[in-house]
């Protein structure tokens, strides 16, 4: 695909293939375009040029909450809106985006067993379960990753797009949210593309990884590959 703003070419010509149960890094430096691509997957920017194909289906500027409907389940780089919600409250509306709750009384005032279960499910394994009831305004930086990262699975997604899901965050911290997105993936053989810079982590958890740079793949192969590969090295590790 291609995203221009204004006459400039943000993405030029990317393409990736993502298949179920995989988990794809995206890699590349600062301005490489790469949350640009995920804002295109997820219809939050209709690419110039291109084409989305889910399942069967062209997707291409179609609207963020019909894809979510439809299963493109998604995290943001910023993590800023929501924060009066409790962590509990934002799960929730993650999860009701794919599946119903029964209406906005049943949402609110709910049913505990379904609370219990969203806890369970999504809360403890990321250690927000002591935090259910608080605002998100009042948590630490990782722990607020760590609830988009809840709100985003709660929908159960089969495609789903991490946009610097651990960057901040602290080294043990991250290593636990990324082998919680790796459990999930295997219980829901869902997609996901991992977009993020700790190469460590990227390493550890991506089975294949595509680099960006000014906007178009420069690679695309395995985690060795990237380390030895030269035009790589040049315009994203560095030559040195
Ligand atoms: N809404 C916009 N209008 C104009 N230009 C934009 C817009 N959004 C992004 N860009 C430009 O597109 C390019 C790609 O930016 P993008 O945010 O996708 O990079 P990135 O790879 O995610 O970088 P980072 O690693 O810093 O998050 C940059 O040159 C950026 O300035
Ligand atoms: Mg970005």
């Amino acid at each position: 695909m291609t995203i221009r703003f204004g006459g400039v070419v943000a993405v030029n010509k990317m393409e990736i293939d993502v298949r179920p149960g995989e988990i794809v890094g995206l890699i590349g430096p600062n301005g490489a375009g790469k949350t640009t691509f995920v804002n295109a997957i997820s219809g939050t920017y209709i690419p110039a040029e291109g084409s989305i194909r889910w399942h069967d289906e062209e997707i291409v500027g179609r609207s963020p909450s019909y894809l979510a409907r439809i299963g493109v389940g998604r995290t943001f780089q910023n993590v800023a809106s929501l924060n009066d919600l409790t962590v509990l409250d934002i799960v929730k509306v993650g999860r009701s985006v794919r599946k119903p709750s029964g209406g906005l009384r049943q949402f609110f005032f709910g049913n505990r067993r379904q609370d219990n279960d969203l806890t369970d499910k999504f809360l403890e394994p990321l250690g927000l379960a002591d935090h259910r009831d608080s605002p998100l305004q009042v948590l630490s930086y990782g722990h607020r990753k760590a609830v988009d990262i809840a709100r985003a699975l709660a929908g159960e997604p089969d495609l789903l797009l991490l946009d610097e899901p651990v960057a901040g965050v602290a080294p043990a911290e991250a290593f636990a949210l990324a082998g919680f997105v790796k459990r999930i993936r295997d219980q829901l053989g869902c997609a996901v593309v991992m977009v993020e810079h700790k190469m460590d982590v990227v390493m550890s958890t991506c089975d294949r990884i595509v680099v960006m740079a000014a906007g178009a793949k420069i690679f695309e192969g395995s985690g060795a590959g990237v380390q030895s590969d030269p035009e790589v090295r040049r315009v994203y590790l560095g030559d040195a």
